[in-house]
């Protein structure tokens, strides 16, 4: 099969380094790409929002299957334009990915079939939500409705902090779009958990679980990043917890999505919060989480090209997933000054020492391959994954492989996996 993966970061690169182990592939294309994924697909110099391209790409290069990873190409509807042309897609239908594209929706969703989830409020008008706040019981959760790379959502502690929020995104667009309409919701407390199902529309096969550090500093201080490293499974999500989120949040969500005319089909992301009074949505995702799938897929046992493949032909539950019964983690190697402002175009050495050791593995997330050569081209640089028995040997030697990787102003977090 020749495969065509959409997307340029981390995850991108264990999705491909996955797809690439299997004996069905002959050969993996990737748009964008980056360095390290140049080592195991042949990189295509296509933007992964850019639709009508990739289309072109697929039906030329006559793709047996494309993988979109990214949310904004799924946002703009590239499932439905492969499909349209006839070629087989992994990834929902544009009103599918609805479920993270408008937050609005998915609040709605929730309500309607009494999927557990924060209270909330959603407002279009300024005034009206500066009029909530004034009364509102702190800390409140404001979000942006729209896409914004994960930082359209602000913590507020009093009301002069919810009005320079609510400015932000309602009246001077910080966002754009994304901010037009904005959610206020309750704070909620707990363990965050990541879970992740494959889902064809109607069956749904559940990943193992995985936890992220967001904060870029050390106990979680600091702002919000893309992802500073994560590890699966999560210490707090058990069996019991695990059947109950089935029951009450992952089975319920998609059968409310096909109730609506939107059957999901590709993998549905569950952040969820494990509040005092059970598990609760805090949002939905309608792809692979990044840095989580570089942790999950590495204890994938099956051929995920096999998976895939019952996903588009809808017969999900013909198949058994199966997974390891061990443990990975991932340290994300930053550009200083991450997620503000950082340079790039630093060497970086160590790499090949550092896979060397039985069970680590570099993916790469904003990279350029010159000469041979290495060099950090973005602001999360690498994903340093290890293998092990458990947690706590998976840090040990997570932490062995990142000591050989150097970059000029690499920064890293030395707390993964400990929560
Ligand atoms: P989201 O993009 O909606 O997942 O929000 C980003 C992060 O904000 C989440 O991972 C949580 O850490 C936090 N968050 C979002 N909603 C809430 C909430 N209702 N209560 C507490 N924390 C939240
Ligand atoms: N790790 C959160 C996300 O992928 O959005």
């Amino acid at each position: 099969m020749k495969i065509l993966v959409v997307g340029g970061g981390g995850r991108e690169h264990a999705l491909v380094w996955k797809i690439s182990h299997s004996p069905k592939v002959k050969k993996i294309y990737c748009a964008p790409g980056n360095g390290g994924i140049s080592e195991l697909a042949e990189c295509v110099d296509i933007a992964a929002a850019n639709v009508t391209e990739l289309v072109e790409f697929a039906k030329n290069h006559s793709i047996d299957l494309t993988v979109v990873a990214p949310e904004d190409p799924l946002a703009m509807g590239m499932a439905d334009a492969m499909q349209k042309a006839g070629l087989r897609v992994f990834g929902p239908a544009k009103d599918a990915a609805a479920i993270e594209s408008s937050k609005v929706f998915a609040k709605n969703l929730m309500k309607k079939y009494g999927i557990p989830t924060a209270e909330y409020r959603v407002f279009e008008e300024y005034n009206e939500a500066v009029e909530y706040v004034k009364k509102a019981r702190y800390p409140i959760v404001i979000k942006a409705e729209g896409l914004a790379l994960g930082k359209g959502v602000i913590i507020v502690k009093n009301a002069d902090e919810a009005n320079q929020a609510l400015k932000a995104m309602m009246v001077d667009y910080a966002f754009g779009q994304a901010g037009q309409r904005v959610v206020v919701e309750e704070y909620l407390t707990g363990s965050e958990v990541t879970v992740m199902a494959f889902t064809d529309g109607k069956n749904f096969k559940p990943m193992v679980s995985a936890q992220d550090h967001k904060r870029v500093y050390d106990n979680d201080e600091g702002s919000n990043t893309g992802g500073m490293g994560a590890f699966s499974p999560s210490r707090v999500y058990t069996p019991g917890i695990a059947k109950q989120v089935e029951e009450i949040i992952i089975g319920p969500t998609i059968e409310a999505m096909a109730k609506e005319g939107r059957p999901f089909q590709g993998v549905l992301y569950f952040g969820l919060m494990l509040t005092e009074k059970g598990p609760k949505v805090l949002e939905y995702n309608a792809r692979f989480g990044d840095p989580e799938t570089q942790v999950v897929l590495p204890r994938l046992k099956t051929d995920i090209i096999d998976i895939f493949e019952a996903v588009t032909e809808k017969r999900l539950d013909q198949i058994d997933i199966q997974w390891e019964d061990n443990a990975a983690v991932c340290v994300v190697l930053a550009s200083g000054g991450y997620p503000g402002e950082y340079s790039k175009g630093y060497k970086i050495t160590g790499i090949e020492s550092a896979v060397d050791d039985s069970g680590v593995i570099v993916f790469h997330s904003g990279t350029r391959q010159e000469d041979g050569e290495f060099y950090t081209n973005g602001g999360r640089v690498l994903g340093v994954t290890a293998v092990a028995g458990d947690l706590d040997s998976a840090i040990h030697k997570v932490y062995q492989g990142v000591d050989k990787i150097h970059f000029q102003h690499m920064h890293y977090r030395r707390d993964i996996g400990r929560k």
